[in-house]
């Protein structure tokens, strides 16, 4: 008897035509996608309606996709996904710095800065020291590690979001550790900001009374020979929207203190270490 589609067999309908060659890994996936996608469809009973307006979504959100905008990561971002992925692919020891979400706004090949230097170069916002060390996990300092950093500008923006009103550059810049494993570099004190959200993930958002904003941070890539990679942001504890990162990069050990400096060259002063892990061998 062939196996023709129904309600109830719907799953093992489809599966049941997966090929003799697909690779187990795909099989695996698509057999465990096709499974909870059924599943999803026949929970809510899924009318005709709500199905266009879903296919309609996602045409709009790969419409907009171009060089310089990734709608489906935003979406990703904004469902938890990508948390998800990156939780589940980076599983580290307690004490180890965590990863959080790249985002859109990182730019490879950033100046290679002095040690000190002051990234930004708008001179808008309140001026912050960062400054810490990069360690292994038993405490040592690992020299040459390097930190691609880069935060918005004081009115909430990167860079790239406005070529041409910004300097190119504008508070990002890469640093590497000397032998004690030091950083140090000026900049400022990040402020809070909105995803993109003039596209279909933004009327997502708005549809389910969720707002778009991300609390202020400081992002850092760390990277050092021997050792895994670390994509996180440093937070700012007291900003209002701590609790409620649209896309739900926050965690208790990536919020840095944020100190008044009082006789300093800075108003504010950052101080936070990175402990990473080495790579298996
Ligand atoms: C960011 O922090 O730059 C960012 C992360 C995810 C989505 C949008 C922006
Ligand atoms: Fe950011």
């Amino acid at each position: 008897m062939p196996q023709y589609f129904s309600e109830t067999g719907s799953v093992e309908a489809v599966n049941a035509r997966m090929g003799e060659d697909a690779s187990p890994r795909l099989a695996q996936v698509m057999a465990s996608l096709v499974g909870h996608l059924h599943a999803f469809i026949k929970d809510v009973q899924l009318t005709q309606e709500e199905w266009a307006c879903a296919i309609d979504f996602l045409t709009r959100t790969g419409q907009l996709c171009s060089e310089q905008r990734q709608e489906f990561i935003l979406l990703s971002d904004t469902l938890g996904v990508s948390m998800l992925v990156d939780a589940i692919n980076n599983r580290r020891p307690s004490g180890a710095t965590e990863n959080t979400v790249l985002g859109p706004f990182h730019v490879a090949g950033a100046p290679r800065r002095e040690m000190g230097a002051n990234i930004s170069a708008d001179g808008k916002g309140e001026s912050c020291l960062f400054e810490g060390r990069v360690l292994d996990p038993d405490g040592k300092p690992i020299q040459g590690a390097r930190l691609d950093v880069w935060s918005d500008n004081a009115d909430g923006y990167y860079d790239v979001q406005q070529p041409g009103a910004q300097p190119r550059w504008n508070n990002r810049g890469i640093f590497e550790t000397g032998a004690d494993g030091c950083y140090r570099f000026r900049g400022i004190k990040p402020v809070s900001y909105p995803i993109p959200h003039d596209g279909p993930v933004g009327k997502m958002l708005a549809a389910l009374g969720r707002h778009p904003y991300r609390p202020a941070h400081m992002h850092f890539i760390v990277t050092a020979p021997g050792f895994q990679t670390v994509v996180t942001h440093t937070f700012v504890g007291d900003d209002p929207y701590i609790a409620s990162d649209a896309v739900f990069g926050v965690k208790d050990a990536l919020v840095a203190p944020f100190q008044k400096v009082s006789d300093g060259e800075t108003l504010w002063r950052s101080p936070f270490d990175f402990v990473l892990v080495p790579v298996s061998p």
